[in-house]
Protein backbone atom coordinates (compact mmCIF):
# COMPACT_ATOMS: atom_id res chain seq x y z
CA UNK A 1 0.00 0.00 0.00
CA UNK A 2 2.86 2.62 1.17
CA UNK A 3 5.34 1.21 -2.05
CA UNK A 4 2.26 1.88 -4.08
CA UNK A 5 1.67 5.62 -2.87
CA UNK A 6 5.25 6.33 -2.93
CA UNK A 7 4.66 4.96 -6.69
CA UNK A 8 2.33 7.40 -7.55
CA UNK A 9 3.77 10.55 -5.82
CA UNK A 10 6.90 9.28 -7.94
CA UNK A 11 4.73 9.37 -11.02
CA UNK A 12 2.85 12.43 -10.87
CA UNK A 13 6.54 14.50 -9.77
CA UNK A 14 7.79 13.14 -13.27
CA UNK A 15 4.65 13.87 -15.23
CA UNK A 16 4.33 17.48 -13.70
CA UNK A 17 8.25 17.99 -14.31
CA UNK A 18 7.43 16.94 -17.98
CA UNK A 19 4.90 19.50 -18.60
CA UNK A 20 6.16 22.20 -16.39
CA UNK A 21 9.50 21.55 -18.10
CA UNK A 22 7.58 21.53 -21.62
CA UNK A 23 5.62 24.77 -21.13
CA UNK A 24 8.80 27.01 -19.58
CA UNK A 25 11.35 27.20 -21.81
CA UNK A 26 14.08 29.58 -22.90
CA UNK A 27 11.99 30.41 -26.03
CA UNK A 28 8.97 31.05 -24.52
CA UNK A 29 10.60 33.95 -22.05
CA UNK A 30 12.61 35.12 -25.20
CA UNK A 31 9.26 35.46 -26.93
CA UNK A 32 7.43 37.53 -24.47
CA UNK A 33 10.42 40.11 -24.08
CA UNK A 34 11.66 40.15 -27.77
CA UNK A 35 8.52 40.01 -29.35
CA UNK A 36 8.38 42.40 -32.51
CA UNK A 37 12.04 44.19 -31.29
CA UNK A 38 13.79 45.17 -34.99
CA UNK A 39 16.95 44.92 -33.38
CA UNK A 40 19.64 42.17 -34.38
CA UNK A 41 20.20 40.81 -31.38
CA UNK A 42 23.38 39.20 -32.98
CA UNK A 43 24.69 41.98 -34.61
CA UNK A 44 27.86 43.18 -32.76
CA UNK A 45 27.64 46.81 -33.32
CA UNK A 46 24.32 47.16 -31.38
CA UNK A 47 26.44 48.29 -28.64
CA UNK A 48 29.55 49.53 -30.01
CA UNK A 49 30.46 53.14 -29.39
CA UNK A 50 27.88 53.22 -26.86
CA UNK A 51 27.71 55.54 -23.00
CA UNK A 52 26.14 54.54 -20.05
CA UNK A 53 25.22 57.75 -18.96
CA UNK A 54 22.94 56.68 -15.86
CA UNK A 55 20.67 53.80 -15.04
CA UNK A 56 17.13 54.27 -14.03
CA UNK A 57 15.43 51.84 -11.41
CA UNK A 58 12.25 50.47 -11.73
CA UNK A 59 10.44 48.69 -8.69
CA UNK A 60 7.28 46.74 -9.86
CA UNK A 61 4.01 46.22 -7.80
CA UNK A 62 0.35 44.46 -8.03
CA UNK A 63 -1.95 47.50 -7.21
CA UNK A 64 -4.51 44.95 -6.65
CA UNK A 65 -2.76 43.50 -3.98
CA UNK A 66 -2.80 45.69 -0.90
CA UNK A 67 0.58 43.23 0.47
CA UNK A 68 2.61 44.04 -2.30
CA UNK A 69 1.89 47.25 -2.51
CA UNK A 70 2.11 48.07 0.91
CA UNK A 71 5.69 46.32 0.49
CA UNK A 72 6.53 48.55 -2.55
CA UNK A 73 5.75 51.61 -0.48
CA UNK A 74 7.91 50.81 2.68
CA UNK A 75 10.68 50.05 0.10
CA UNK A 76 10.21 53.13 -1.35
CA UNK A 77 10.25 55.07 1.83
CA UNK A 78 13.44 52.86 3.31
CA UNK A 79 15.25 53.66 -0.15
CA UNK A 80 14.12 57.50 -0.37
CA UNK A 81 15.34 58.13 3.11
CA UNK A 82 19.16 55.67 2.64
CA UNK A 83 20.22 57.84 -0.33
CA UNK A 84 18.46 61.03 0.15
CA UNK A 85 16.72 61.18 -3.00
CA UNK A 86 14.63 64.53 -3.56
CA UNK A 87 12.12 64.46 -6.41
CA UNK A 88 12.87 64.88 -10.44
CA UNK A 89 12.29 67.64 -11.86
CA UNK A 90 12.60 66.00 -15.01
CA UNK A 91 12.24 62.74 -17.33
CA UNK A 92 16.05 62.45 -16.57
CA UNK A 93 16.38 60.07 -19.82
CA UNK A 94 20.00 60.38 -19.73
CA UNK A 95 21.21 62.18 -17.25
CA UNK A 96 19.93 64.46 -14.24
CA UNK A 97 22.15 66.28 -11.68
CA UNK A 98 21.61 64.13 -8.72
CA UNK A 99 20.35 60.84 -7.44
CA UNK A 100 15.96 61.70 -8.03
CA UNK A 101 12.65 59.81 -7.77
CA UNK A 102 9.65 60.33 -9.38
CA UNK A 103 5.80 59.88 -8.16
CA UNK A 104 4.51 56.34 -7.24
CA UNK A 105 2.66 55.35 -10.12
CA UNK A 106 -0.38 53.61 -8.79
CA UNK A 107 -1.28 51.93 -12.42
CA UNK A 108 0.49 51.38 -15.36
CA UNK A 109 2.57 54.40 -17.14
CA UNK A 110 4.73 54.85 -20.09
CA UNK A 111 6.12 51.23 -21.12
CA UNK A 112 5.89 49.77 -17.23
CA UNK A 113 2.57 47.32 -17.40
CA UNK A 114 1.90 47.35 -13.60
CA UNK A 115 2.38 49.66 -10.64
CA UNK A 116 5.53 50.66 -10.32
CA UNK A 117 8.11 53.26 -8.90
CA UNK A 118 10.89 54.75 -10.06
CA UNK A 119 14.67 56.54 -9.37
CA UNK A 120 17.41 58.09 -11.62
CA UNK A 121 20.64 56.54 -10.49
CA UNK A 122 23.49 58.73 -11.36
CA UNK A 123 27.00 56.18 -11.92
CA UNK A 124 28.49 56.98 -9.00
CA UNK A 125 25.75 55.53 -6.74
CA UNK A 126 25.08 52.58 -9.11
CA UNK A 127 27.10 50.23 -6.56
CA UNK A 128 25.50 51.27 -3.20
CA UNK A 129 22.33 51.54 -4.92
CA UNK A 130 21.93 48.11 -6.79
CA UNK A 131 23.15 46.14 -3.98
CA UNK A 132 20.49 47.97 -1.72
CA UNK A 133 18.22 46.83 -3.98
CA UNK A 134 18.78 43.44 -4.84
CA UNK A 135 19.01 42.80 -0.91
CA UNK A 136 15.73 44.05 -0.16
CA UNK A 137 13.61 43.83 -2.69
CA UNK A 138 11.40 40.91 -1.21
CA UNK A 139 8.99 39.14 -3.29
CA UNK A 140 9.16 42.38 -5.83
CA UNK A 141 10.18 42.27 -9.45
CA UNK A 142 12.78 45.05 -10.44
CA UNK A 143 14.27 46.44 -13.33
CA UNK A 144 17.38 48.13 -13.40
CA UNK A 145 18.24 49.59 -17.11
CA UNK A 146 21.32 51.76 -18.26
CA UNK A 147 20.48 55.10 -20.07
CA UNK A 148 22.78 55.74 -23.05
CA UNK A 149 20.26 57.69 -24.71
CA UNK A 150 18.09 54.57 -26.87
CA UNK A 151 15.11 53.97 -24.48
CA UNK A 152 14.09 51.12 -26.57
CA UNK A 153 17.37 49.15 -26.09
CA UNK A 154 18.35 49.88 -22.66
CA UNK A 155 14.69 48.77 -21.76
CA UNK A 156 14.36 45.93 -23.68
CA UNK A 157 17.75 44.71 -24.46
CA UNK A 158 20.53 45.81 -22.12
CA UNK A 159 18.09 45.76 -18.93
CA UNK A 160 18.81 44.04 -15.51
CA UNK A 161 15.77 42.34 -14.11
CA UNK A 162 15.30 40.63 -10.42
CA UNK A 163 12.88 38.18 -9.80
CA UNK A 164 10.98 37.89 -12.67
CA UNK A 165 10.99 39.91 -16.00
CA UNK A 166 7.64 41.85 -17.23
CA UNK A 167 6.56 42.54 -20.75
CA UNK A 168 7.11 45.99 -21.41
CA UNK A 169 4.43 48.28 -23.63
CA UNK A 170 6.94 48.59 -26.16
CA UNK A 171 5.23 51.51 -27.52
CA UNK A 172 5.71 53.72 -25.16
CA UNK A 173 9.72 52.84 -25.53
CA UNK A 174 10.80 55.72 -28.25
CA UNK A 175 14.12 54.80 -30.41
CA UNK A 176 16.47 58.58 -29.29
CA UNK A 177 16.43 60.34 -26.13
CA UNK A 178 18.27 63.98 -25.97
CA UNK A 179 21.97 63.10 -24.72
CA UNK A 180 23.29 65.00 -22.19
CA UNK A 181 25.29 67.74 -23.74
CA UNK A 182 22.04 69.09 -24.50
CA UNK A 183 20.40 69.01 -21.03
CA UNK A 184 23.60 70.52 -18.85
CA UNK A 185 22.32 74.21 -18.39
CA UNK A 186 25.62 75.57 -16.64
C1 LIG B 1 31.72 57.38 -31.40
O1 LIG B 1 30.91 58.45 -30.91
C2 LIG B 1 31.50 59.71 -30.95
C3 LIG B 1 30.60 60.71 -30.25
O2 LIG B 1 29.26 60.48 -30.54
C4 LIG B 1 31.80 60.08 -32.41
O3 LIG B 1 32.41 61.33 -32.49
C5 LIG B 1 32.72 59.01 -33.01
O4 LIG B 1 32.91 59.26 -34.36
C6 LIG B 1 32.12 57.61 -32.84
N1 LIG B 1 33.08 56.60 -33.26
C7 LIG B 1 32.75 55.56 -34.01
C8 LIG B 1 33.86 54.61 -34.32
O5 LIG B 1 31.62 55.37 -34.43
C1 LIG C 1 20.09 65.58 0.97
O1 LIG C 1 19.95 66.04 -0.36
C2 LIG C 1 19.81 67.43 -0.49
C3 LIG C 1 19.65 67.75 -1.97
O2 LIG C 1 18.61 67.06 -2.53
C4 LIG C 1 21.00 68.15 0.10
O3 LIG C 1 20.78 69.54 0.05
C5 LIG C 1 21.19 67.70 1.55
O4 LIG C 1 22.37 68.26 2.04
C6 LIG C 1 21.29 66.18 1.62
N1 LIG C 1 21.37 65.75 3.01
C7 LIG C 1 22.26 64.84 3.39
C8 LIG C 1 22.20 64.46 4.82
O5 LIG C 1 23.09 64.34 2.65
Amino acid sequence: MVSKVILMTFICFTINSIVIGHFIQQNDIDDIFVSGIKFDLNDPKLNDNVTYYSYHIHVYFLRTSFKERNEAIQLRNRFLNKFNVSSCNDHCETWCPRICHWTLNMSPVGPHPIGSWGVYIPLEQFTQTISFISMYHGSLTVLIHPNSGRPKIDHLINGLWIKSILPLNQKQLSDNAPLPSHRIIN
